[in-house]
């Protein structure tokens, strides 16, 4: 089928602005009015496109990061939109020992999980770890990304036991937001899954906020191209299967 209602869900302003410019995306300003949460809405060849932020702390001007606005933001951008697909773009931390440089974009897959949600409760250690299964974006192959588990957690460093816990559960792509996305979309029954640029590497022995905050504009530029191709592959590819 053909996709023609596409939702991104998008954190940091500075991760969604090329995106918005890419696709020439207009401020929707009727969008939870009295909440931070920002949209801008377009069309691009007949699929509509939309995109949610988190918004920002009225006192300190910063960007609501992490789960907590995650699973908001998702919620009122379902309400708003009802998209037949939704995408969480944004940056991540990846592992040069798993092969992974600064710029590259990755597709979540097979699944997201939390790294951080430990509840050793015989049983609920899967369940607190989420283990979901994001949209078979092995469909969009053909546009050369990387592929891996996203692993999501509430902090940009990374203790020892996050380390630990992003290993056993086989991580490649450590982010604070897509577990939350994926798991409100799937109470919605929406397909979801992430595409991800790295800004920095976990593994590297640098600072990551440092990472981050030199790389934000190159992996940013590289999201926005990114998300291109992957809207203009869902909305001229009549054989994808939601
Ligand atoms: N976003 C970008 N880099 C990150 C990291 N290292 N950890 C969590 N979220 C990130």
């Amino acid at each position: 089928m053909r996709i023609n209602k596409i939702t991104f869900i998008i954190a940091m302003e500075a991760e969604a602005k090329p995106i918005i410019k890419k696709f020439s995306l207009l401020e929707d300003k009727t969008f939870c009015p009295g909440l931070p949460m920002r949209s801008w809405v377009g069309e691009f060849e007949g699929t509509n496109v939309s995109i949610v932020i988190n918004g920002k702390d009225s006192g300190n001007g910063l960007d609501f990061i992490g789960t907590e606005a995650a699973t908001l933001a998702t919620h009122l951008a379902i309400e708003k939109f009802q998209p037949q697909i939704i995408i969480n773009a944004g940056t991540a931390g990846a592992f040069a020992s798993k092969g992974a440089h600064v710029g590259e974009i990755y597709l979540s897959y097979p699944k997201v999980v939390f790294h951080d949600h430990r509840v050793d409760i015989p049983g609920w250690r899967p369940h607190g770890e989420g283990h979901f299964k994001v949209w078979d974006t092995e469909q969009l192959k053909t546009l050369g990304f990387k592929y891996g588990i996203v692993t999501t957690g509430s902090s940009l460093d990374m203790l020892p036991e996050d380390e630990k816990q992003i290993n056993r559960l086989g991580g490649k792509l450590k982010d604070m937001e897509a577990a939350a996305v994926i798991w409100v979309a799937s109470l919605h029954n929406i397909p979801a899954f992430c595409v991800k640029a790295v800004t920095d590497l976990v593994d590297s022995g640098k600072p990551t906020h440092e990472e981050f905050l030199e790389n934000l504009k190159f992996a940013t530029t590289n999201l926005a191209e990114g998300c291109f191709k992957i809207v203009r592959f869902l909305a001229y590819n009549p054989n994808i299967r939601l």
